[in-house]
């Protein structure tokens, strides 16, 4: 047993670290724009994304192991938006030099699929408010369309953590976020929030929109034939929420 298991040793050794990692590549990590936020590539997360892309992957896993990593994303949002100092007074009788949140945020999913991420921004921030906006592709012109949009009536002065799980071509987002500006809501304010994206995905963005942050878990090299990311995980809404 004891040979075995150092052959194994020896094997794991000889295959280079790159060929046995399948999350975000060292090469698109290099070449991330400053406007991507990207998740630190810890084993934790690398083995819930690996649920998740898993097609054998049962419906209930694929939402639990999801939330998880809305779960990260959502926390890291909250990491870059500003604070103030704030000195509060703890049981002992000393002084904490703490900080408290400035200003208010609130959400905006992009119907459906980042739907899925709005109990993940509740989970976080109390009574948060959560704007909703759908989009779909015209049939004529072939164009992103906007079909709906409810947002809170005071989104120009929140912070806005716009929800969509995949950041494709990025037309979708394009639009959405041509809402948001069009309600008031400066583009610096705005934190774009996704489990998997793509070099063309994050160019589209932000050569549209450079001032806005893109936060993610995992950056895949392309996008398929049709569109999809690649390897990506499939339709993440159609996952999510079980229906084909
Ligand atoms: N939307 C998805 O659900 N998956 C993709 O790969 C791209 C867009």
């Amino acid at each position: 047993r004891r040979t075995a298991a150092l052959a194994l040793v020896k094997v794991r050794l000889l295959i280079p670290w790159r060929l046995r990692r399948q999350s975000t590549s060292k090469d698109i990590i290099a070449q991330l724009p400053p406007q991507v936020l990207l998740l630190e590539q810890t084993q934790q997360l690398h083995a819930l994304m690996s649920i998740i892309r898993n097609r054998e992957t049962v419906r209930g896993d694929f939402i639990f192991y999801s939330d998880r990593i809305i779960r990260l994303l959502v926390e890291e949002g909250l990491n870059h938006l500003p604070v103030v100092d704030k000195v509060v007074n703890t049981p002992t009788g000393q002084t904490y030099n703490g900080i408290d949140f400035q200003g208010r945020i609130c959400g905006v999913s992009i119907m459906r699929a980042g739907e899925s991420m709005e109990q993940g921004l509740r989970d976080c921030c109390r009574s948060v408010r959560i704007g909703k906006i759908l989009i779909q592709r015209d049939e004529e012109t072939h164009q992103p369309k906007l079909y709906y949009a409810k947002l809170p009536n005071d989104i120009a002065s929140r912070f806005c953590l716009l929800l969509d799980p995949m950041l494709a071509t990025g037309g979708s987002a394009i639009k959405a976020i041509e809402v948001l500006m069009d309600n008031g809501v400066p583009e610096e304010n705005i934190l774009f929030l996704n489990l998997i994206t793509c070099p063309e995905g994050i160019n589209n963005l932000i050569s549209r929109f450079p001032k806005i942050k893109i936060i993610t878990a995992e950056v895949d090299p392309g996008l398929d034939a049709n569109k999809y990311i690649s390897p990506g995980l499939g339709d993440f809404g159609c996952r999510y929420f079980g229906t084909d």
